[in-house]
């Protein structure tokens, strides 16, 4: 059976399911994106996606295809058809098919796509051992704080990675990392303090980033949002990646030099599990 997939108003098999050359994502990389975490065929904090989807369409002057409160049923919809348990919700929005101009076209839908992926999110080999990143060049554009679907810096991030034999890349910017290829980055530091890079434009506002914060919290763990260099992430005591797709990821290698006894950190290890029963709790 093959997977349906939503498109503008219509649940097609996957194979009839098309978006039309001139389609302003396809040209320009004119679109947002989230992606939801499902466990036991539940969105996970999808409320909070949707409005970091309205800000990201709000930042670009796009329109929403759709009042945004008719997008999480379609979600679900999604979940239900393919029956997924566990996996991510994919959704994108675009400014719609135009002849290829550069400036806004007048008169146009958005088109908006959503999609399902099946992952066993909750037994996770990545997550058991914990993974190992390699830092590189930060190359993307000044406002990542925005979801867009411009992907080709990370995409060649993350190969460039593999190619070198690590899971993933942090990104460096003047001497800093801003945040991971597709998650945000944190350290531990030798007396147990979570650090991880403040808001602002030149790193996504994660949602999996703010639930774990709010858990370390709760759990009395100190956090300080500053930035912080490859060097004081090489002497850190134990690291660890966010995002719906991975929720905490274990780092136990950064440019080839291993973390503490090189096995998951106890912050790190904790923090996930927090946040899958949480997660798990609100599905
Ligand atoms: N990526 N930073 C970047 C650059 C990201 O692309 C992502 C998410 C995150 C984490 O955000 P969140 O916790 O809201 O997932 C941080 C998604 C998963 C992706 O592109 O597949």
């Amino acid at each position: 059976m093959s997977r349906i997939v939503y498109v503008n108003g219509a649940y097609l098999p996957e194979e009839e399911a098309k978006i039309s050359v001139f389609d302003r994502g396809f040209l320009f990389a004119d679109g947002v994106y989230e992606v939801s975490s499902v466990l036991a065929g539940k969105l996970i904090d999808n409320a909070a996606h949707m409005a970091r989807l309205e800000r990201s369409l709000g930042e670009l002057k796009m329109a929403p295809p759709l009042p945004l409160d008719e997008i999480p049923p379609i979600q679900r919809e999604i979940v239900e058809r393919n029956g997924l348990d566990q996996g991510t919700v994919y959704l994108q929005v675009t400014r719609g098919a135009a002849d290829r101009d550069f400036p806004f076209p007048k008169g146009v839908t958005s088109s908006l796509v959503i999609f399902s992926q099946e992952r066993n999110l909750l037994e996770d080999p990545a997550a058991a051992h914990g993974i190992s990143v390699v830092t590189l060049p930060d190359i993307r554009w000044q406002r990542r704080d925005i979801k867009t679907v411009q992907l080709l810096a990370p995409a060649l991030a993350k190969q460039a990675a593999l190619d070198a034999g690590a899971k993933d890349a942090w990104l460096v910017e003047d001497g800093h990392i801003t945040e991971g290829s597709s998650n945000n980055a944190y350290i531990v530091t030798l007396d147990g303090t979570i650090v991880t890079r403040a808001l602002s434009n030149a790193i996504l506002h994660g949602i999996t980033r703010r639930a774990v914060l709010a858990l370390a919290e709760r759990e009395g763990l100190k956090v300080e949002e500053r930035s912080f260099t490859p060097e004081e992430a090489y002497e850190a005591g134990e690291a660890f990646i966010t995002s719906a797709s991975t929720f905490v990821y274990p780092v136990v290698k950064i440019d080839g030099r291993i973390l503490g006894n090189g096995v998951p950190g106890p912050v790190a290890t904790k923090l996930r599990q927090l946040y899958i029963e949480m997660a798990l709790a609100e599905a």
